[in-house]
């Protein structure tokens, strides 16, 4: 896909003296009292910041933060502690600068090459979700520049992501952004192969657009939690009481027979972690997946089934990884994920991985080094993988096309 790179603005000095407005994904997770508790989004966010200040522009940076309702500012909506969060991270103070829709202004001036301010939350702004074009024109004259650089909200089309990007006098993406996408257009565009996809969650429902899109594509189709159950009983096992939705045994065929039909596989667990109620301390057994009684819930996949995965992701080209594969906040049932996770930072394929718990996963085993990409993206991330062009590269393309 073609959009223009902001990173090659700054490169050909087109960005000395302008105003750049960054949309960045700032929507981090915080405790009662306001204080940020991950501030991934916001480390993500400064290589753009000082791409732009390095450049000799004016910058002004926005996010949403939650979603208040517009035009109802509350003092829990506030980007006040991002912009603090920032100011440590880039060693200099970082004002907020509120009601800035109809001009931005710092101390009462004008904002000049080398200023840097954030603009209040974003989504306070009545207009922005419904992306009312009258708002996005109004954001599109505060700058020169429009960067879209919020990977984690480029699959919401809101005034400050897209219609600001249709007027702003330059529309491009910005290094996040323009990485996110390019570590996709390697694992799914033009992957090396084989192609490994591992989607794990608990139901089969939220996660059938990817699974029926990644069916199209992926050699093998690694499924994980209450989804593997879906597809045990699709497989004709019994699962005990585990989760699952039966109803969609049918769709899980589809998938089977689909990937049969082009000569990939989805790998059904030969042995599963049982335990007969939900809870870290209940008595963990390992069996045969044949040998699943009533009573059972399963938790995780078994070390045969885990062992053979774990060859697999070794071998891939590229890997694709969404979910963890059994309940691995519980130590009984985490040594499925935890084989997988390592058996992925140790293949040599490309590997992109992406969704909170698969995150949590990762940093759990402290593999974060040896994962070729990790996305900024929740949401946008899963829309992806469902096969969907994102609003955010529809326009940004359209507009380099212009
Ligand atoms: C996210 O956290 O996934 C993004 O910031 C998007 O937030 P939203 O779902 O409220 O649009």
């Amino acid at each position: 896909m073609n959009f223009i790179r902001f990173s090659d603005l700054c490169a050909r000095g087109q960005v000395a003296g302008k105003r750049v407005f960054i949309r960045a994904d700032l929507n981090v997770p915080q405790d009662d009292a306001g204080r940020i508790t991950e501030d991934t989004r916001i480390r993500a966010s400064i290589p753009c910041i000082k791409m732009a200040l390095d450049a000799g522009a004016s910058v002004m940076v926005t996010s949403h933060l939650g979603r208040p309702t517009e035009g109802a500012f509350t003092p829990e909506d506030s980007l006040a502690p991002v912009a603090q969060r920032m100011g440590e991270l880039l060693g200099r103070s970082v004002s907020v600068v509120s009601d800035w829709v109809d001009g931005v202004r710092l101390n009462g001036k004008e904002l000049v090459a080398g200023d840097l301010v954030v603009l209040e939350n974003c989504r306070i702004n009545k207009g922005e979700k419904k992306n009312n074009p009258d708002l996005a024109r109004k954001m599109a004259a505060l700058c020169d520049i429009f960067v879209h650089d919020a990977f984690g909200t480029a699959h919401r089309a809101e005034a400050s992501t897209y219609g600001i990007a249709e007027h702003a006098p330059i529309a491009c993406a910005g290094p996040l952004l323009a990485a996110e996408m390019d570590a996709i257009s390697k694992a799914l565009l033009a992957p090396k192969r084989p192609l490994v996809a591992i989607v794990a969650g608990s139901k089969v429902s939220t996660k059938l657009t990817i699974l029926k899109s990644l069916a199209e594509k992926v050699d093998q189709l690694i499924v994980g939690g209450g989804i593997a159950n879906t597809f045990m009983l699709a497989a004709g096992l019994n699962i005990g009481k585990s989760l699952a939705e039966p109803s969609l045994v049918d769709e899980a065929r589809a998938v089977i027979e689909a990937m049969r039909a082009r000569g990939a596989a989805v790998p059904i667990p030969s042995d599963v972690v049982t335990a007969k109620n939900f809870a870290a301390d209940a008595p963990a057994q390992t069996k045969n997946a044949a040998d699943v009684a009533d009573d059972d819930l399963i938790l995780d996949i078994g070390p045969q089934t885990a062992a053979q995965l774990a060859a697999q992701l070794k071998e891939a080209g590229t890997i694709v990884w969404n979910g963890p594969v059994g309940v691995f906040e519980f130590a009984a049932f985490e040594s499925g994920t935890k084989t997988i996770a390592h058996a992925i930072a140790e293949s040599s394929g490309f590997s992109i991985a992406g969704g909170g718990d698969t995150l949590a996963a990762i940093a759990k085993y402290g593999i974060e080094k040896q994962i070729g990409y990790i996305s900024t993206g929740g949401g946008a991330f899963l829309e992806v993988l469902e096969g969907k062009t994102l609003p955010a590269f529809e326009v940004l393309s359209r507009r380099a096309a212009a």
